[in-house]
């Protein structure tokens, strides 16, 4: 079933167009992404699964402006990421993404406030207004009474949330989860899931989540799969 904003918006959020990622390791060449053709719609939900090493992490690290593509086009929510310079994308990448990781990525020596606070330090905000936005999101994913707590205090999906709510803060409208609930019990990760599709549903956040597990992966309003840097249907290649 195609995701019911497709039919509605002129344009989706995401269009890569023949995007390719290269690598050159002395006189070897890695390929990790050739000629990707992928579209997502605004406030879809994409599940993207695939063997390790198939490209996934790299096509990640493309959307969240943290690496730039060899070739192809590349645009997110009207920005064309390929004509950004260095400081211009490091720019976008503040204020339009936020990267969650499978191992959260906390500073253990903060507590959950400051570690969600983090990304608002670089922005030109009161004091006021960064501890309002900081409770607020710590309010969304449930966790307005473990501030105080240190990484060390919380449970591993508490700490994921802490994650969520630091790459939620900024207000970002692209969400990129690398894996965020490979190393939680099911519990957890359902929880987890559950407060991402919240996301995509009531916030309007485009997410692309990478996940091993055909379970996280079914959360998801879509699911493609990666093979050996190429999008997969049904074991035969996408053609566009
Ligand atoms: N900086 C780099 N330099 C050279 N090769 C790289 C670099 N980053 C990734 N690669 C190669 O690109 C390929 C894809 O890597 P990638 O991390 O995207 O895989 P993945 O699908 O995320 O795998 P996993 O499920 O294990 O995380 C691999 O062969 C990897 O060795
Ligand atoms: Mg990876």
């Amino acid at each position: 079933m195609p995701h019911p904003i497709i039919d509605t918006m002129n344009r989706p959020f995401i269009e890569c167009r023949n995007l390719t990622k290269r690598y050159r390791k002395g006189t070897i060449d890695v390929t990790p992404l050739e000629a990707l053709d992928l579209e997502v719609a605004p406030a879809e939900f994409l599940a993207l699964m695939g063997p390790s090493g198939s490209g996934k992490t790299t096509l990640l690290n493309l959307l969240a402006g943290v690496d730039s593509p060899s070739d192809g086009e590349l645009h997110i929510g009207g920005f064309d990421l390929t004509r950004l310079s260095r400081s211009q994308l490091t720019r976008w990448r503040a204020e339009h993404v936020g990267y969650i990781f499978q191992l959260y990525h906390l500073m253990s020596v903060l507590t959950a406030f400051e570690n969600v606070e983090l990304p608002l330090l670089l922005q030109p905000l009161s004091r006021k207004e960064r501890i309002r936005r900081v409770e607020a999101v710590l309010e969304l994913v449930s966790l307005a009474d473990r501030m105080d707590h240190r990484p060390n205090e919380l449970s591993g999906g508490q700490e994921q949330r802490v994650a969520i709510a630091r790459a939620l803060v900024a207000d970002p409208p692209l969400l990129v989860a690398d894996e965020p609930t490979g190393d939680l019990d099911r519990e957890s990760a359902t929880a987890i899931l559950d407060l991402l599709k919240g996301l995509a549903r009531d916030h309007q956040k485009t997410i692309v989540m990478v996940t091993h597990d055909p379970r996280a992966a079914a959360a998801a309003d879509r699911q493609l799969h990666l093979e050996k840097g190429k999008l997969v249907h049904n074991g035969e290649a996408v053609l566009s």
